[in-house]
């Protein structure tokens, strides 16, 4: 037995052997595969990509049927009790935990690049009263390359760490003047005697005091849901990033591709999507209509589903129990609560979500504590764009690094017309 595949073409009879590495086939293989010399070799169709690898990576490690997520190998459940988000990003960017010197290092520059550019503030003051903040994420993100041009020498990798611990640390205050924006409240800035987390709350929700002091249950839960997103593999938003990313341009514009992905309600929109959609079945006796509306195709569950895990999603066990708390802390009884709960049983017994293993995901329950800590569904995405960063980022530093990656390009099946004759406007209209 060998790790090959040997395949027959029917066609011409001719056979093929195909070499197996790490459970996959190389598709650029099946371009020796032709009906006769004049025809272009086989390429694989995948739309979605959905059975298809684009990359050789170690950053987070994911198995959809046990329901297991680890980064750079350590258990998610472990980081989420014991770690922080910034140890966490440390992690994901180098591949290894900070020694203690690494670690105030690290705390150290990420305190002390966390304010932008004064021009920054005044075009985010442009966006209408009422723009989605990750509207305004995705373009002040993108604009943050043009106050830094040297970040598009992307060789240089002490250049790329520098961009790299500016966009971590600049992410909570674009984020947080996005939400002032939407609120109309003057724009805070950062505060270095406050931890990153911390900071991040000051920059939201200061008001008139002198110093803000954020509640330190809120800043450990928001911590950790920080940790919860930091990276998925390759996931919608990080093929983004890796796909812009393989033009060599710089990483700003790489990340602002990601926000714009992630944006969408298939992937971290859905968190919005989630509240608007508990909000709409409004209470428990509405949950059976609803889920009929989903089973003939008027619905979609949102909150459920993933394109790799076949289990319960680890990140919402942890979510759901963190809700908990923060519920403990905030005093908050949610109602919508209730309704998630009671959707989530009912759907784990019903043949439609069994049959298609369909679990709650990361989504289902983290807008509910958003919304106990006083955030408006549009800054849930920001909130999810926040903790993703060092995730984008450890997946941009290990494609700049990797000698075997091309610009991305791939193929596709024409389906249109061909050779026709074109006929000049003043003839077609005569
Ligand atoms: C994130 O990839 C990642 O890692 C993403 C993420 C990350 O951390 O980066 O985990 C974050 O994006 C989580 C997913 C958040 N999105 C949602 O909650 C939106 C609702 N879920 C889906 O739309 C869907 O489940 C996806 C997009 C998440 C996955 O879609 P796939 O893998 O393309 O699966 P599919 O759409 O082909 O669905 C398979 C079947 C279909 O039924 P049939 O056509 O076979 O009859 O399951 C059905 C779908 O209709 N289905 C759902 C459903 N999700 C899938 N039916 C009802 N409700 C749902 N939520």
């Amino acid at each position: 037995m060998t790790d090959s595949l040997t395949v027959r073409d029917n066609r011409t009879g001719a056979e093929y052997e195909l070499p197996i590495t790490d459970g996959t086939i190389r598709a650029a293989d099946l371009g020796q595969i032709k009906a006769d010399d004049d025809s272009p070799g086989l390429a694989a169709y995948d739309p979605g990509f959905v059975n298809t690898a684009s990359c050789r990576s170690a950053v987070t490690y994911i198995d959809g049927e046990a329901g297991i997520l680890e980064y750079r190998g350590y258990p998610i459940e472990q980081l989420a009790e014991h770690s922080n988000f910034l140890e966490v990003a440390y992690l994901l960017i180098h591949g290894e935990l900070p020694t203690q010197e690494q670690y105030q290092a690290w705390e150290h520059d990420i305190t002390y690049h966390t304010f932008v550019h004064e021009n920054v503030k005044s075009f985010m003051q442009g966006f209408r009263y009422d723009a989605h903040p990750m509207g305004m994420l995705m373009a002040s993100v993108g604009a943050l390359s043009t106050f830094y041009p040297e970040s598009r020498t992307i060789s240089d990798a002490e250049n790329r760490r520098m961009q790299i611990v500016r966009m971590i640390a600049k992410m909570p205050t674009l984020g947080a003047w996005s939400f002032r924006h939407a609120q109309g409240k003057p724009y805070v800035y950062p505060d270095n005697d406050l931890s990153y987390t911390e900071n991040f709350l000051s920059m939201l929700f200061k008001m008139s005091e002198y110093k803000y002091e954020p509640d330190p249950r809120i800043a450990k839960a928001l911590d950790t849901l920080f940790i919860l997103h930091a990276d998925h593999e390759q996931n919608c938003s990080a093929n983004a990033v890796r796909s812009v990313g393989s033009s060599q341009v710089d990483p700003y514009s790489a990340v602002a591709s990601g926000v714009g992905a992630l944006f969408g309600p298939l992937h971290g929109g859905a968190n919005e999507s989630v509240l608007r959609m508990l909000r709409r079945i409004g209470s428990t006796e509405n949950i059976p209509s609803f889920i009929e509306g989903v089973k003939n195709g008027n619905e979609r569950l949102m909150g459920f589903g993933h394109r790799v895990y076949k289990n319960y999603d680890p990140r919402a066990k942890i979510i759901k129990k963190a809700a908990d708390d923060v519920f403990e802390v905030t005093g908050v009884t949610n109602p919508l609560l209730d309704i998630a709960k009671e959707l989530e049983k009912i759907a784990l017994e019903d043949e439609y979500f069994i049959q298609r293993k369909l679990y709650p995901n990361v989504d289902f329950y983290s807008g509910l504590i958003y919304e106990a800590l006083q955030f408006p569904p549009e800054m849930f995405t920001v909130l999810f764009a926040i903790g993703r960063t060092p995730g984008w980022l450890a997946q941009w530093e290990e494609l700049v690094q990797d000698k075997e990656q091309k610009i991305a390009r791939p193929k596709q099946i024409y389906t249109g017309d061909r050779g026709l004759e074109f006929v000049p406007a003043s003839k077609r209209w005569a």
